[in-house]
């Protein structure tokens, strides 16, 4: 039993609270990904649940056991940082056995162990050498074997990944989900990079400023952002936000006023509460006719700012009068062929606007099913 329990969790330095109250269940056997900028909590929280840092309030519980202060030895889990943290005056070999030999295993079952774990992370033919001797990829391997090697109950990583170029980051990230597939470990991840989040989770808990804003599977929350913090932190570019002048409503299907005076029809369970709109720069699409089933994403005016062409996708910048949007094209497409034929419409299909509150919170875009008396 590994899985972890938040309850009311938080934490202060001084009078500075830097975690409010936090709620989370960490299910075993899982990948669970805490995604956040610089600055949001992360690190404080996964170093909490290490048994590393206090916990100011709330309670802690892993496999069902409140560890609030049980020491981190005691709680069975293995933490993986940015900075290898390896011995750099011993061997590959060494720096893997090291955890085993402090635990007092005997010398037959350390070798086995250590030339298993680094036959699964092909470190093998490293073990003579120093830190120093090896790449960065190799390095972190190493850090990882020394966590995989204790069997630990818990993985805690903090982003691992981060001091890698970006070919390998991706090597890598393919390795940690394999190996936590094959471990059918409870692992816990922390980094700032969306990607990464997106490409390795089975849930992922998006934090800001010390708040959990979202937990949910990858496409979940990609799809149905909690918030606008959400809607904008995830996907690259994010979602476009605009803000909402005034509603008309008739039930469900409303009408809405973008701040330059545009007109865009919407459907939201609660039509009065919206206060900005918000769709994927791929949900958009350019035409000078309308499109089946889409209303006209009325912006006014705009300047088309440029193209930014990625290879296998491209996203067109336009500066409208309501904000700034971003459309995703054809890739290739330039800039004169996007206003080819003078008029230009923006089009969007109805059920790809998300709505939000004056608090910044989704508002479901489904009709509210009556009470029944
Ligand atoms: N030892 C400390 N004393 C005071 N404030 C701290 C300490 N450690 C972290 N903080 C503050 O707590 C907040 C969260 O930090 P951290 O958990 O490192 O964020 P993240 O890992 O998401 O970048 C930051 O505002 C940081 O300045
Ligand atoms: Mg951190």
């Amino acid at each position: 039993m590994s899985g972890i329990s938040l309850h009311k969790v938080g934490k202060s330095y001084g009078s500075v609270e830097v975690l409010h109250d936090i709620d989370l269940e960490i299910p075993e056997g899982q990948m669970t990904v805490l995604l956040g900028p610089s600055g949001c909590g992360k690190s404080t929280l996964l170093r909490m649940i290490a048994g590393l840092e206090p916990i100011t309030r709330g309670k802690l519980l892993i496999g069902g056991r409140e560890v609030n202060t049980v020491a981190a030895k005691e709680r069975g889990c293995a933490m993986v940082f940015q900075s290898y943290a390896l011995y750099p005056h011993l061997t590959v070999y060494k720096n893997l056995a090291f955890p085993l030999t402090m635990a007092g295993e005997k010398p037959e079952a350390i070798r086995q162990k250590v030339n298993a774990t680094a036959e699964m992370l092909q470190i093998a033919p490293y073990l003579d050498r120093l830190p120093r001797d090896l790449s960065g990829g190799q390095r972190q391997r190493v850090a990882m074997g020394r966590a995989i090697i204790r069997e630990p109950n818990v993985y805690l990583f903090d982003e691992p990944l981060s001091n890698l170029d970006a070919a390998l980051r991706v090597k890598m990230r393919l390795e940690i989900a394999r190996l936590q597939r094959e471990l059918q470990a409870t692992m816990l991840f922390v980094t700032h990079d969306q990607v990464e989040a997106m490409t390795l989770a089975h849930q992922i808990v998006v934090m800001n400023d010390g708040y959990v804003e979202q937990v949910g599977a990858p496409l979940d929350i990609y799809r149905q952002p909690a918030s606008r913090f959400v809607a904008t932190f995830i996907g690259s570019p994010g979602m476009n936000v605009l803000d909402v002048e005034a509603v008309r409503h008739d039930g469900s299907a409303a009408q809405v006023t973008l701040q330059n005076g545009c007109l865009l029809a919407v459907e939201s369970s609660d039509p009065l509460l919206v206060k900005a709109i918000a769709v994927r720069p791929e949900a958009l699409s350019f035409s000078p006719d309308p499109m089946k089933q889409c209303v006209e994403f009325a912006v006014g005016d705009f300047t088309i700012l440029g193209i930014e062409q990625l290879g296998d996708r491209a996203f067109c910048y336009i500066s409208t009068t309501a904000g700034e949007i971003a459309v995703a094209v054809d890739s290739g497409v330039s800039v004169d062929s996007v206003t080819d034929g003078g008029k230009l419409g923006i089009w969007v299909h109805r059920d790809d606007l998300l709505t939000f509150d004056a608090g910044g919170r989704a508002i479901s875009n489904m009709q509210k099913v009556a009470e029944p008396a």
